[in-house]
């Protein structure tokens, strides 16, 4: 169970954020509005929800789960890829540091974004895509190793993150679309496989028993509520726009 999250509101530099989409620039003021939704859905999860302020200078911050991994045993920063998005793990240590007494870090020349990193159970598959490179992961792994948790890398082909296309739902039961539907080390789970019409809904989040996931995906909907879970419908539209999904905006632990 989670009792925590940690958020970052987003500024109106998110109009500049970094996109593979054709959907627009997102609305500053429609963010914000579906930012506050999204903090008052995990308070209603009970978690107790700390949101941190604006930076203004990093157009992507919102998307505050790539610069840190939280475990149940220590909390990883993260070492972004792009340029643009480096400046994001400035100020997370101490954060972290209000959770947790062990605090690790991914160093250059690795790479890794944690929107690559899946939880399940003690396991953690950690996609190597153009975000994460294979120190990034081997660091990892080396990381959680130390705390009794593993790590096994997943090769993407297209997608932007690992939990862009794939996502834990607990209980052996995964979502997954795409380059996912094909991927070995997920077929020992009870694959709910969402429609290439839907995979944007594959990025959604279990939290304490019950499943957020993106307004607008009545199929994947139907699917996630058969395997036997209340949803919480989220519109994300404005952060869709800048390449980012439900998990991508907290932190969770
Ligand atoms: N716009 C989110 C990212 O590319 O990291």
């Amino acid at each position: 169970m989670f009792r925590y999250a940690i958020v970052r509101s987003p500024g109106p530099s998110i109009i500049d954020g970094i996109t593979s989409s054709s959907l627009g620039k997102p609305v500053y003021t429609l963010a914000l509005e579906q930012h506050t939704k999204y903090v008052e859905a995990l308070e209603n999860l009970r978690l107790e929800v700390q949101i941190l302020p604006e930076k203004e200078l990093f157009p992507d911050s919102a998307f505050l789960e790539d610069v840190a991994l939280c475990t149940p045993s220590c909390a990883i920063i993260t070492q972004p890829a792009l340029f643009s998005r480096r400046g994001e793990i400035e100020g997370m240590k101490e954060v972290l540091a209000e959770y947790y007494s062990t605090i690790e870090e991914i160093l250059p020349p690795a790479t890794l974004e944690a929107g690559d990193v899946m939880m399940a159970g003690n396991h953690f598959f950690i996609g190597i895509s153009n975000r994460t490179n294979t120190e990034g992961a081997d660091q990892l792994i080396k990381i959680l190793s130390k705390y009794k948790l593993t790590g096994s890398k997943i090769p993407l082909e297209k997608m932007l993150h690992l939990k862009s296309g794939v996502s834990y739902l607990e209980n052996n039961n995964m979502l997954v679309s795409g380059e996912f539907i094909k991927t070995k080390e997920f077929e020992s789970y009870n694959r709910i496989i969402i429609a290439d019409e839907e995979c944007y809904a594959a990025n959604s989040v279990w939290i304490n028993g019950k499943v957020l996931i993106p307004e607008g995906f009545p199929d994947t909907r139907k699917k996630i509520e058969k395997a036997g879970y209340e949803t919480i419908l989220l519109n994300v539209s404005e952060f869709r726009k800048i390449d980012g999904g439900l998990s991508c905006l907290s932190l969770r632990f």
